[in-house]
């Protein structure tokens, strides 16, 4: 099992709230509220500590309320060094009416300042040599701009880290000029950072391509219910999930990518890597939340997603 650092540069509270039937100007009644600790790299370290990981995690993190996130590091055993900002870390509101419809009120990330943002840097100098990999995900708080971000991707790089990245918008596009090791956009994202449509296999196939040439050396591409395409050194895949009953697409792409980077680490062949990750994401999407809650049914999941050979 490998040690692993993961990055969450905006983490989010989701708060919960189920309710019969949001009536807007009114006061409502609730039946519920769950609040728990949120982020894409957090989710990502969750299902890498379900599949046996060791997992650091930073990031930045409001110091008046960490109480749900320190909770979680200490219930998962994550050595928490998340450099702390002043303010609280930002909520997203969901309002989740019984008969299914959900409105989702995000709040603004924290706002960090330079120094903190040189904060994080020295931090991660520091701890990148102690893992195998190096996992960046989500989007960017208030205060940094997608320049720093390169040059936090170019410091892991420059210390040899393996770098995962999933993001999207400037943070994916400036980002990309850094060459990271794996990428996981889905296909919106990577469309919008590289300004070109790319529904058509062809051209998914031939940015892809032009990617690895620039020294991506696994391309990702989350397709939702249509599977996800695999462009890596050894051989191409795309895999094509079975058919599941969708609950929450919560965590569904950090679950994806937690999975082909589990494979990746064990040194697995790329078929049982992608269909394992792609069963981890059909179960996250079959359940309220994500991780890997019943290994019989993920076996089963495993055994019914299809691959196919990609044409490069
Ligand atoms: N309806 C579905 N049925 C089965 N698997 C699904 C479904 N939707 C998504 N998945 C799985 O989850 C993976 C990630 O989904 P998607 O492409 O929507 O990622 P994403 O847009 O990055 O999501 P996220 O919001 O979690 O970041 C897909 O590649 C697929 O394997
Ligand atoms: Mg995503």
């Amino acid at each position: 099992m490998a040690r692993v650092l993961t990055v969450t540069l905006n983490p989010a509270l989701d708060l919960t709230v189920r309710l019969p039937a949001l009536r807007l100007g009114e006061v409502n009644r609730s039946d519920s509220l769950q609040v728990h600790a949120a982020g894409k790299g957090l989710n990502v370290a969750q299902v890498l500590a379900d599949l046996g990981h060791q997992l650091t995690v930073t990031g930045f993190l409001g110091e008046g309320n960490p109480q749900a996130f320190e909770q979680l590091f200490a219930a998962r055993g994550f050595s928490d060094e998340f450099v702390r900002v002043a303010g609280d870390t930002r909520s997203n509101i969901k309002l989740a009416e019984a008969g299914g419809q959900v409105t989702d009120i995000n709040g603004p990330g924290l706002a960090v300042s330079e120094a903190q943002g040189d904060a994080l840097l020295l931090r991660l100098k520091r701890l990148a040599p102690d893992h195998e990999l190096v996992v960046v995900a989500g989007s960017l708080p208030r205060g940094v701009d997608s320049l720093w971000f390169v040059e936090l991707l170019r410091t892991l790089k420059q210390l040899g880290a393996r770098v995962a990245l999933d993001t999207s918008g400037a943070a994916l596009r400036d980002g990309l000029t850094t060459a990271p090791w794996l990428i996981k956009p889905n296909e919106e994202e990577l469309a919008e950072a590289r300004g070109i449509p790319l529904a058509e296999s062809q051209a998914l196939a031939r940015e892809a391509w032009r990617l690895q040439v620039e020294g991506v050396e696994h391309v990702v591409v989350s397709q939702g219910a249509e599977g996800v395409s695999w462009f890596s050194p050894g051989a191409s895949l795309h895999a094509q999930p079975p058919k599941v009953r969708v609950v929450s697409t919560v965590g569904a792409g950090d679950s994806l990518l937690a999975g082909m980077l589990h494979g990746l680490l064990e040194g697995w062949p790329g078929e049982r890597t992608l269909a394992h990750a792609t069963a981890i994401a059909a179960q996250a999407v079959g359940q309220v939340g994500f991780g890997i809650s019943d290994p019989a049914q993920l076996a089963e999941l495993e055994a019914a997603v299809r691959l196919q050979p990609l044409s490069q």
